[in-house]
């Protein structure tokens, strides 16, 4: 028993020492950067700009979210954070605010989209330490490799890197590759028209992840993971499975620190399995190129990008690969879901696409890219969908160095140095200041707008983010969605049998979406 007592008060002690030491570091990073800041001739980077002290006394604070820390820890896992930026923003009647987190942690929060080019475009803040937390270890290794979207703007050859890749996502390049989004598409329909025959309801999430899994296998890496395979599936699903629990805990992390350092909690030690698991299925696509004669490569694919472009080491190719093996089929796997679920629940408006799509006429079995772009109800639809539920709807996390002067609503802020911004995406894409009924899905307000609203529309309509951070595979991503939407509704309908529980782990996901495809004669 006094062991117990020593026990727990030694930890106490030690986090209250840790605290100590977390908040002198911040006020000693804020006070070491307006130096160094000072000196810094010509910086662009907005946290690096010089502030003057009494410049800085005329910025407002910015407004905390009136709940306790121990409240703000549980909003922060509670997997519904974007709806409640969205609250608060509407509750505090400020596009700015922040939650105080355990151990001096704050969660800055901006839903103001004009802010974003001070926060996130190309003179923004850079990216949070957090994301660190997706990347991989190599064998027998303690610290982890960064990948492409964990890596700094400045100083960790993110700009080289991403200039390598960038032509394989070009969208010349991704449109000689028709037949394989085809093909992989195929593979779908033929599952969902098994299971119209059988009168079967599907997870559709979980269909969805599958399909862009193979998806992503095919196009990026010439990599069959047959997803719809009962017999060869195991290496996929066992990959789909390993990413969720990874978003959790990255999740998991963000609101408590110590998190991976906890391994006596079994599901911080799966977590760690997980992440294993991707880097062996990752060494085994690259192994398959290696094996590959020089000559029967394919001098598309993005593999074949990575092999080329200029990494420090080779392990790092492995954690691109990794990275555009999970940012490739969840985003677009849970879009193509909320898709089916926004469609199938407004028969109004699917009674409209249908008709699109039943009077175009397509070359093939599916369409291709080029032919859905004349079909502007149903470009409106996709967009629709994408507004009201964004993918990515937590947006990015950012980190200030310094401290920032923030501008919205015509009032100055100052965010300190040393703390993390979200800037969600979800409150702006539904802003009603912004699209009159922005809860409502109404996909005519595409087509409806006048000019002046619609260039409004599309520059809050950021579901990729914005430049220069944005992503890379935009393009893929959205020839991806559109064929796949087109196919499944030219030929089926959905009748939805379990409505979502809408989650957030990284992504936003219609979690138990339950729905029976119908084939349409
Ligand atoms: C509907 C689908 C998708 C959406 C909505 C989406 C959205 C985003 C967003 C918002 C970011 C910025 C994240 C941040 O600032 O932290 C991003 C970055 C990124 N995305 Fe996507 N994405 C999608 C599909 C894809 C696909 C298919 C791939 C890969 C094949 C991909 C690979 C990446 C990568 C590598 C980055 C980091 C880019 C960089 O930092 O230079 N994404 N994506």
């Amino acid at each position: 028993m006094l062991r117990l007592v020593a026990g727990i008060s030694a930890g106490v002690v030690c986090l209250i020492g840790l605290e100590e030491l977390i908040r002198r570091k911040r006020k000693k990073a804020a006070n070491a950067s307006s130096t160094k800041d000072a000196k810094q001739q010509g910086a662009t980077r907005q946290d690096t700009r010089q502030i003057t002290p009494e410049e800085k006394l005329t910025l407002r604070q910015v407004p905390r979210v009136p709940v306790s820390i121990m409240e703000a820890f549980q909003a922060m896992r509670s997997g519904q954070e974007a709806h409640l930026f969205e609250q608060w923003r509407d509750e505090m009647d400020s596009d700015l605010f922040y939650l105080q987190l355990p151990l001096c942690q704050r969660a800055y929060v901006c839903t103001d989209p004009s802010c974003w080019d001070a926060l996130v475009g190309p003179a923004g803040l850079d990216k949070s330490h957090r994301y660190h937390l997706f990347d991989l270890f190599g064998e027998g290794a303690l610290t982890r490799t960064r990948q492409m979207i964990t890596r700094k703007t400045s100083g960790e050859h993110w700009h080289a890197i991403r200039k390598a890749l960038s032509p394989a996502f070009a969208n010349r390049t991704l449109l000689t590759k028709t037949p394989i989004y085809h093909r992989v598409l195929g593979s779908f329909v033929k599952a969902l028209d098994d299971a119209a025959d059988k009168h079967l309801a599907v997870d559709m999430p979980k269909w969805g992840l599958r399909y862009t899994i193979d998806m992503i296998g095919e196009v990026a890496f010439n990599y069959s993971f047959h997803a719809f395979d009962a017999e060869r599936n195991g290496e996929a699903l066992a990959l789909l499975r390993a990413i969720d629990f990874i978003f959790q805990e990255v999740w998991s992390t963000l609101v408590n620190p110590f998190r991976p350092y906890m391994i006596w909690c079994s599901q911080v030690r799966e977590y760690y399995r997980c992440i294993r698991l991707f880097r062996d299925v990752c060494r085994k696509i690259y192994q398959q190129f290696l094996d590959t004669p020089p000559d029967k490569r394919d001098a598309t694919s993005v593999i074949y990008y990575i092999h080329n472009a200029p990494y420090p080491t080779e392990f790092e190719k492995l954690c691109d690969i990794y990275n555009l093996l999970w940012a490739g089929h969840d985003t677009t796997g849970y879009t193509i879901a909320w898709g089916v679920y926004h469609l199938s629940s407004n028969p109004r408006a699917l009674k409209k696409l249908q008709q699109e799509l039943d009077a175009a006429t397509f070359e093939n079995e599916f369409p291709t890219y080029e032919e859905l772009g004349q079909l502007p109800y149903f470009n409106a639809c996709v967009k629709e969908f994408m507004r009201i539920t964004p993918v990515v709807g937590n947006g990015g996390l950012r980190q200030t160095e310094g401290g920032i002067k923030v501008t919205s609503r015509g009032v100055d802020y100052w965010i300190p140095g040393g703390y993390e911004i979200f800037f969600p995406l979800l409150p702006p894409f539904r802003d009603d200041r912004i699209w009159g009924d922005g809860k409502v899905f109404r996909p005519e307000r595409w087509l409806e707008a006048s000019e002046e609203q619609l260039k409004l529309y599309n520059k809050v309509f950021q579901p990729f983010s914005v430049a220069p951070r944005s992503c890379i595979a935009q393009h893929l991503a959205s020839i991806e969605v559109r064929m796949t939407m087109a196919a499944l509704f030219k030929r089926f309908e959905f009748e939805v049998t379990t409505e979502p529980d809408p989650y957030y782990a990284i992504t936003y996901k219609p979690r138990g979406l339950m729905v029976k495809p119908i084939r349409r004669t």
